[in-house]
């Protein structure tokens, strides 16, 4: 339970709950008590910390709420961090919920323009230490991200704040369900330019390598249950901590097949985050978080 990270939703409006047609049971709050109530509920149950994806009033080329003092997830890292003291706050830190293309970058000549983006991504994360982020996730597989950020972060102050590198992120269709809940589907085109390849698993050793180099503070791969030899091929390399996300369409697929009656949802996710721990991850950001809590608690 220790090792488990609930990835949350935040809007902008007044007690909104919005639930995810394609994730039951995960929705997205306004940042006031609908939002309390649901940390309310994963901190009663032991999970020691959420991530958090925001969805902007508006979207722009640049993805400027992103870095805004008032934007979304810098409204609820304050409400958060003032009512949670000890929950680790842990914030994506991308472009693609923010632009109005949907890429994970900024656009120039049509391209997704690495470095450009790097100052962008620099500028987030400060904003989202500034309002109390604990652990920053750059997940866009830009080049040079990791030193970037932790350029920015020292250079402002924050040296005490980690990085938790989405190292190792394959293009893969299991984001779908994450991209309705986010909005953040590509207008035009797909992520495979910065994303990687399904088929290619030493790539994966290289992009680690070279995050750990950049000073990560810990390392993951993404999805999970897919890609277990490469969680484990990374947990050989490193010495540093490893997470696993399992992501939004693996979640989907457990609880479609349950709600079918065709699975035992309980028994299949406990396997399922058995098996991503047993490959090397000491840390998993799952949206069974909250139910693995409760359902530990209280033995059946
Ligand atoms: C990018 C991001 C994505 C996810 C986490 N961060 C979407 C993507 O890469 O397309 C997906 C997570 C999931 O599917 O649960 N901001």
């Amino acid at each position: 339970m220790d090792a488990l990270i609930q990835p949350v939703f935040v809007v902008h409006g007044a007690g909104v709950t919005q639930p995810i047609g394609s994730m039951p049971g995960i929705a997205r709050y306004s940042v006031d008590a609908a939002l309390d109530r649901h940390v309310d509920r994963l901190v009663a149950a032991g999970i020691p910390g959420v991530i958090l994806f925001g969805l902007p009033a508006s979207k722009d080329e640049i993805g400027s709420e992103n870095f805004a003092e008032d934007g979304i997830v810098q409204q609820a890292l304050r409400r958060l961090r003032a009512r949670y003291p000890d929950l680790l706050l842990l914030t994506d830190v991308c472009c693609c919920e923010y632009t109005s293309h949907g890429h994970c970058g900024v656009i120039r000549d049509g391209v997704v323009d690495n470095d450009e983006t790097l100052d962008v991504l620099r500028t987030v994360a400060v904003s989202h230490a500034a309002a109390g982020a604990d652990v920053l996730a750059p997940s866009g597989m830009m080049d040079g991200m990791v030193g970037a950020i932790r350029e920015g972060l020292d250079d402002a102050g924050y040296v005490d704040r980690a990085i938790l590198s989405y190292a190792v992120k394959y293009a893969s269709a299991f984001y779908g369900p994450f991209r309705e809940a986010a909005d953040s589907a590509p207008a035009s085109g797909d992520r495979r330019g910065y994303q990687m390849d399904p088929a290619n698993a030493r790539e994966a050793l290289t992009e680690a390598a070279q995050d750990e180099l950049e000073g990560a503070d810990i390392l993951m791969i993404k999805p999970a249950l897919p890609y277990l030899d490469v969680i484990r091929a990374v947990r050989e390399q490193t010495t540093l901590p490893v997470a696993a996300y399992n992501v939004s369409g693996e979640y989907a697929m457990v609880k479609a097949a349950a709600a079918a009656g065709w699975l035992d949802e309980r028994a299949a996710v406990l396997e399922s985050l058995t098996a991503m721990r047993r490959a090397g991850a000491d840390i998993l950001l799952t949206y069974h978080a909250g139910d693995v809590a409760q359902w530990l608690a209280a033995p059946r």
